[in-house]
């Protein structure tokens, strides 16, 4: 069969690298795609946010699968303008994408069918925000409702934090995204990125990731996308994953078909592992960036063959397979990172590391100029790679780190350690 990939951060090379192994594949496309996944896939120049665009182009190659990695296409309708031109496409409808283009949506679905979450109130104005917030007292957090690529959260320590937070967000300073806020209460515990695959009905437990958001060491400094990732993580006990499938994924995915608009695609709980149990802290309708790296590497069975029962519906009778080695990504990103990244500068020292075993270097804001391979965005590779525990893969994947000559770069050096510590003290 023929797939379009659509996207072209890290996420998608480690999608395009997991499907290009697929024994159902004939030909993957990508758009718009990376110097990287251009190993493993045809790119296409079509505009992603011109569905029809994107719709004409399937016609034209016999494309038989649609994968959508990024949430902008799937808040955009993506899926739905290709469905109605009868092409298969693998994420969530407009409506369903809500769940993470809408944090009220999510947080009202939440209060409506009893799914663990903070309490929250939702503000379209900063007074009566400002008023409930006095009223709580801090530490409590202000949340954007739009998409703000990761920037729409200020977890609040303070109450001057908090209202400085809504005067941000009401001023404009999100854009859009900020004309409605949600602000919650504020919860302590251990945080963990869940994700299951779903189609409508069933629901598909995945793997288990933890990623680390901010951008220096010791979890310093401004949010990030995601400056690295593992898997699996141990929080998630299989105990943990069944109690979140039982009073998190599967009462969701009832509550979306009861609305009339069943979720097929990929549901990523970011969880907060609390005294009580795991709470949700938002949904994502897509694969983590850079968590998806960190699965793919841990995936036995064939993707696109669970990509495909997502679509058609036949989860039900299938289950997916994980190595037991841990995986590690460290992210590599562009100086000035998460503000204005510096672009241009030349990535090279990359061909020895293809090929390595138990090594994948992923491109994420990468671009090919006069033959170069240059930095074209924040985040700019994902160096990955498996061990036996978290602790080997952290030493490969900061081996391989180390191999890589671009002094435009930076990363962080502490990814894994939650999970490394851990792995001390149980050896103690
Ligand atoms: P989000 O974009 O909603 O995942 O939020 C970004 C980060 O803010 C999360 O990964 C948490 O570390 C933190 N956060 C969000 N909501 C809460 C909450 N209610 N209590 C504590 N921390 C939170
Ligand atoms: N790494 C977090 C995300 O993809 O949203």
């Amino acid at each position: 069969m023929n797939v379009l990939l659509i996207g072209g951060g890290g996420r998608e090379h480690a999608l395009a690298w997991a499907i290009s192994a697929s024994p159902l594949l004939t030909t993957l496309y990508c758009a718009p795609g990376n110097p990287g996944i251009a190993e493993v896939a045809t790119l296409v120049p079509v505009d992603v946010t011109d569905h029809a665009a994107v719709a004409a182009f399937c016609a034209a190659a016999g494309i038989d699968l649609v994968v959508v990695g990024p949430e902008a296409p799937l808040v955009a309708g993506l899926v739905d303008d290709l469905n109605a031109r009868g092409i298969k496409a693998f994420g969530p409808t407009r409506f369903a994408a809500q769940l993470e283009g809408s944090k009220g949506f999510t947080k009202d679905l939440c209060r409506d069918f009893g799914i663990p979450t903070a309490a929250y109130e939702r503000f379209t104005a900063p007074e009566p925000a400002k008023a409930y917030i006095r009223a709580q007292g801090a530490p409590i957090v202000i949340k954007a409702d739009g998409l703000a690529a990761g920037k729409g959260v200020v977890v609040a320590m303070t109450l001057g934090e908090a209202l400085d937070a809504v005067d941000m967000m009401f001023s404009g300073g999100l854009g859009e995204a900020g004309a409605a806020v949600v602000v919650e209460e504020f919860m302590t515990g251990e945080e963990a990125s869940f994700f299951a695959l779903c189609d409508g009905e069933n629901a598909l437990a995945l793997a288990t990731a933890q990623d680390h958001k901010q951008v220096g060491d010791g979890d310093t400094g401004p949010n990030t996308g995601g400056m690295g990732a593992y898997s699996p993580a141990a929080v998630m006990t299989p105990e943990m994953v069944e109690r979140t499938m039982a009073a998190i994924i599967r009462p969701t995915l009832a509550a979306m078909t009861a609305k009339g608009h069943p979720f097929q695609g990929v549901l990523f709980a970011g969880l907060m592992i609390t005294a009580e149990g795991p709470k949700l802290i938002e949904y994502n309708c897509r694969f983590g960036d850079p968590e998806c790296q960190v699965l793919m590497m841990r995936l036995k069975d064939d993707l696109l063959t669970l990509l495909l029962g997502a679509v058609d519906g036949q989860l039900k009778t299938m289950s997916a397979r994980w190595y037991d080695a841990a995986a590690l990504t460290v992210v590599m990103a562009a100086k000035g990172y998460p503000g204005a990244p510096e672009k241009g500068s030349v990535i090279g020292g990359l061909d020895p590391l293809k090929g390595l075993d138990g090594v994948a270097v992923f491109h994420a804001g990468t671009a090919l100029k006069d033959g170069l391979l240059v930095a074209n965005g924040g985040r700019v590779l994902n160096v990955t790679a498996t061990g036996a525990s978290v602790a080997e893969a952290q030493a490969k994947a900061y081996e391989t780190v180390a191999r890589v000559d671009w002094p435009g770069g930076f990363f962080r050096h502490d990814i894994g350690w939650r999970a490394v510590e851990r792995e001390r003290a149980a050896k103690r």
